[in-house]
């Protein structure tokens, strides 16, 4: 059977939108826009998983809305929207509940780093993460999914739920969705630790440039960044086995639009005092005036809130007839 194209992905508002959420994401997603039906999501329900101050909850989405508007997302030409708008995504969250197996949601890495120790005490919600993701993603029949790197094993679990969803109940109802991984900065990684990846819930800011940093922050995070002693290498095999030079290099290739190669040669030899300032200087033209239309956006939360609205309600009007077809598919009376 075939799929309408369709391309869906979502984003938590738990905390700063940094570099990596960039450039694995939001970045590409600006430049599919053109070629597909866009449906984009601030996933506020997966946020809960982990424990979110209400108030803060609510500016944080206001916030990562502004900044994928900011970075480039057209609100009338995509669906943007904030998931609890849609009670869809719940609903069909449930049903997969009773579809993916608990020995699949066991062998979910996301799930063992996030618990870590403390796995009796984690919430519900967390082990149950990725069928909540396949439903956001299923219950559009979205084909295409564009993430960073580290949402790849949950795309895999959100194939196998809609195959055994279709083997169980006997129909063709769910496409088997394909991950987009792209760009030159797919897994971007702590300014602290090169083996370690950039992220909105490590302890120290300084391991990530958030693009709500001023041009002084950007500035002194790099100059702060963890480096070798060695000269920058005038190949891009050469940058094997350096992992902060690499991290550094591909953010740096990814920034000025540039192949790895390309920004290789650019900076043969250098030392890293001379390329963090090149970092420096491309960082902040880049994000410098996204960093400035969010902040005007901010100022007119009315206006942000009106967006999402808006994007919710298109987002349901796509969704509930994929939701009948389930229910029929299940047994469910419909209301
Ligand atoms: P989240 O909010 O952690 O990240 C949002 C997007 O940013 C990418 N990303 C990175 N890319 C490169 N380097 C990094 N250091 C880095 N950190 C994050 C992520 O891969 C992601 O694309 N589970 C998802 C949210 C979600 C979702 C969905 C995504 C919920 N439902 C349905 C796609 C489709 C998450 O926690 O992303």
């Amino acid at each position: 059977m075939a799929f309408q194209r369709r391309i869906f992905s979502g984003i938590q508002p738990s905390g700063n939108l940094h570099l990596g959420n960039y450039l694995g994401a939001v970045r590409n997603w600006v430049a599919l826009q053109n070629e597909f039906e866009c449906i984009f999501c601030m996933v506020d329900m997966h946020a809960i998983t982990v424990w979110q101050d209400p108030a803060e909850l609510t500016r944080s989405t206001r916030e990562l809305a502004a900044a994928m508007i900011a970075s480039g997302i057209d609100p009338q030409k995509n669906i943007l929207f904030n998931q609890s708008q849609n009670p869809d995504h719940a609903s069909l969250a449930w049903i997969f509940n009773c579809v993916a197996r608990m020995g699949w949601m066991n062998r979910m890495t996301q799930f063992k780093e996030k618990a870590g120790k403390d796995r009796e005490n984690v919430s519900l919600g967390l082990f149950a993460y990725p069928a909540l993701m396949a439903a956001d993603i299923l219950a559009y029949k979205a084909t295409h999914v564009p993430v960073g790197e580290d949402q790849k094993q949950h795309l895999e679990l959100t194939r196998d739920i809609a195959q055994k969803f279709n083997h169980d109940y006997g129909r063709e109802l769910f496409p088997l969705t394909e991950p987009m991984i792209f760009g030159t900065a797919t897994r971007v990684m702590s300014l602290r630790d090169g083996s370690k990846k950039m992220s909105k819930s490590d302890a120290s800011d300084q391991s990530r440039i958030n693009l709500t940093d001023t041009a002084d922050a950007i500035a002194d995070k790099i100059k702060r960044a963890k480096t070798d002693p060695e000269a920058l290498p005038d190949t891009v095999e050469g940058l094997e086995g350096r992992p902060e030079a690499q991290n550094l290099m591909g953010i740096y290739a990814a920034l000025s639009d540039k192949t790895l190669e390309q920004a290789v040669a650019d900076c043969a030899g250098k030392g890293f005092a001379e390329f963090k300032k090149m970092l420096t200087d491309v960082s902040v033209s880049v994000l410098g005036p996204i960093t400035a239309e969010m902040r005007r956006l901010m100022a007119d939360p009315a206006y942000v809130d009106g967006i999402l609205r808006d994007g919710g309600e298109k987002a349901r009007a796509l969704s509930a007839p994929i939701l009948r077809e389930v229910y029929d598919a299940v047994g469910f009376l419909r209301p």
